[in-house]
């Protein structure tokens, strides 16, 4: 049984478009799915506290209480084998609400370590991933995409490397063009999950 992670990093939450077409094409494809949905836009995660700073840079300095949430939001990401992060283009990256996730998640000699070399190694193991994008602009050209290499790179640094990008462009265009981006998106993830998770 597919157990499936559903996170929605919009101020919308459950009701950006990115989710509903997640949680739509979840329920059509893969029916018997064990769907766990958050919503982490809507209703933010607490901010970082001084424990769990202090926590992450001292050496030996790992409480259980400080990194209590942490702890949490790391269980909730190895539990599944299929994760799915629906996010706003924010400024030209990520939306504060997906980067308190970050700052919860990466967590050092937990999801991710520093090798001799002083390079960060995940801890996790690869699960299939997909990152639906919400932008009110089309996506190329027009301007800077920090959200993609960012994104990339933090899945990375915690051992996440299979994963797709499935942009829903011009969002602030009007129906028709909204209609389009969704139906293109739906298209793309649909046949990405038919050709097996
Ligand atoms: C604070 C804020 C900043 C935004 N910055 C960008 C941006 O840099 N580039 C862009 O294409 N759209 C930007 N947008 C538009 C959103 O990405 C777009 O409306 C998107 O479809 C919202 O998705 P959601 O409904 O899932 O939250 C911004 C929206 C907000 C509220």
């Amino acid at each position: 049984m597919t157990r499936a992670l559903l996170l929605s990093f919009s101020p919308h939450g459950k009701a950006a478009q990115t989710f509903k077409l997640a949680r739509a094409l979840l329920s059509d494809l893969v029916p018997n799915a064990a769907i766990t949905e958050r919503d982490y836009g809507s209703q933010a995660l607490p901010p970082l506290t001084r424990e769990y700073a202090n926590a992450l840079t001292t050496p030996g300095g790992l409480s259980g209480s400080a990194t209590a949430v942490s702890e949490q939001l790391i269980v909730e990401l190895e539990t599944c084998d299929l994760l799915i992060l629906c996010t706003p283009v924010h400024n030209f990256s990520v939306p504060a609400a997906l980067k308190g996730w970050i700052d919860h998640v990466v967590r050092i000699q937990r999801s991710f370590t520093v090798n001799p070399q002083f390079e960060k190694v995940g801890l996790l193991n690869d699960r299939r991933t997909f990152v639906l994008v919400s932008s009110g602009n089309a996506r190329k050209g027009h301007e800077p995409d920090f959200l993609t290499p960012y994104v990339t790179a933090i899945l990375a640094t915690v051992g996440i490397r299979t994963v797709d990008f499935v942009y829903l462009g011009a969002m602030v265009r009007g129906e028709e063009a909204v209609a389009r981006s969704v139906e293109q998106a739906h298209r793309q993830l649909a046949a990405a999950i038919s050709a097996g998770l």
